[in-house]
């Protein structure tokens, strides 16, 4: 195996190679755009890791990375429209930069190309990564649904929540790992476990966007900090401080969260501000921990080298370290 900066300048190096610039410039343009952004590259570096934990050369993997991280990009363009997000990985969003329409439309070309890249792969493979993919993007769609669903709702609990990261996020993660092992042609039992493992990691990882949406630096974290509390969007965060506040101040919150401003300062400090007393911010550290933490002990179940364990737990460390 190779360490997780080298299967970082693998992916890229694959993704420069791809002529995606074509006419209508209008549509094609966007996509470079979005793609060219870069981003952690945290999908497609799980399925070349999972092709090479299984014993595959992570070469023959990069078509389906490749799927997974247009498929990413194509949901990010979509999400930020349905956000209202005016910045992505400190640039100007799509529909920002362009319009609504063009959002739309290079979105949905990109989720075409993102399936196109399986034609690549022989009959069995295709039929079992096409499988695989189509589940996966339509819990994207159904999580991406509850999420909006939750903006106008105040009695959204801990278990919906977690559901629907679970469905928004969690299993594009655990996807990509599972379709590495596909490609490796590895067992369905050992192919399961890598999706289980990828799929505590997205959980892990989706509490800590929340956390990071609240808490970034604005300098470094490329998206319009305070995001989440603008739209009124249910995260642990705000489950967690409405569940630790005293009556007045969960109240106070949940009125908070029912407003729509012209000017949101005021309505983010305050917010943060019960986040921190309430402790649901330590709450939601917490999770992101536990999360991780069954995440390595699905790793252990696995018949895999201790070395390529530990490759494993790196990225899974280093993730909950991260800052963007
Ligand atoms: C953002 O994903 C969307 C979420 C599921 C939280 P990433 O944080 O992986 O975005 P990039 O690709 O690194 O920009
Ligand atoms: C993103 O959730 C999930 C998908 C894009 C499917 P968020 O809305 O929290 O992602 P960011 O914070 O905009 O990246
Ligand atoms: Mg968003
Ligand atoms: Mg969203
Ligand atoms: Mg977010």
């Amino acid at each position: 195996m190779h360490d997780i900066s080298q299967y970082q300048d693998f992916f890229i190096s694959y993704l420069n190679k791809q002529s995606i610039n074509k006419e209508p410039k209008d549509l094609y343009e966007p996509i470079e755009y979005i793609l060219g952004l870069g981003g952690k590259r945290m999908r497609p570096v799980l399925t070349l890791m999972a092709a090479e934990v299984f014993d595959a050369d992570y070469k023959t993997a990069l078509p389906a990375a490749m799927a997974v991280e247009v498929f990413h990009n194509f949901s990010l363009v979509h999400d930020d429209i349905m956000d209202d997000a005016p910045l992505r990985r400190g640039k100007e969003t799509v529909h920002e930069k362009w319009n609504l329409n063009t959002g739309i439309l290079s979105g949905d070309a990109m989720l075409i190309l993102a399936y196109q890249y399986f034609e690549q792969y022989e009959p069995t493979i295709f039929r079992d990564l096409a499988k695989l993919f189509s589940k996966t993007a339509l819990e994207v769609c159904e999580g991406q649904q509850w999420d909006v669903d939750f903006e106008n709702r105040t009695n959204v609990t801990i278990p919906e929540y977690l559901k629907m990261i679970e469905y928004k996020t969690a299993v594009l993660v655990a996807a990509a790992m599972k379709m590495g092992a596909i490609v490796a042609k590895t067992s369905e039992q050992e192919a399961d476990l890598i999706y289980d493992f990828g799929l505590n990691l997205g959980l892990a990882f989706q509490l800590q966007d929340d956390f990071l949406d609240a808490f970034g630096d604005p300098e470094t974290f490329g998206k319009q900090v305070g995001g989440d509390i603008i739209e009124n969007k249910k995260t642990y965060l705000y489950l967690k401080a409405i569940e630790f506040s005293s009556k007045e101040r969960a109240l106070q919150l949940q009125n908070l969260f029912g407003l729509q401003l012209d000017d949101n300062t005021a309505k983010i400090e305050t917010a943060k501000a019960i986040f921190n007393e309430s402790g649901a911010s330590k709450a939601t550290q917490e999770a992101i921990e536990m999360y991780t933490f069954k995440a390595f002990e699905t790793l252990e179940k696995i018949n895999i080298s201790a070395e390529k364990k530990n490759i494993l737990k790196t990225f899974g460390e280093n993730l909950m370290g991260r800052k963007v």
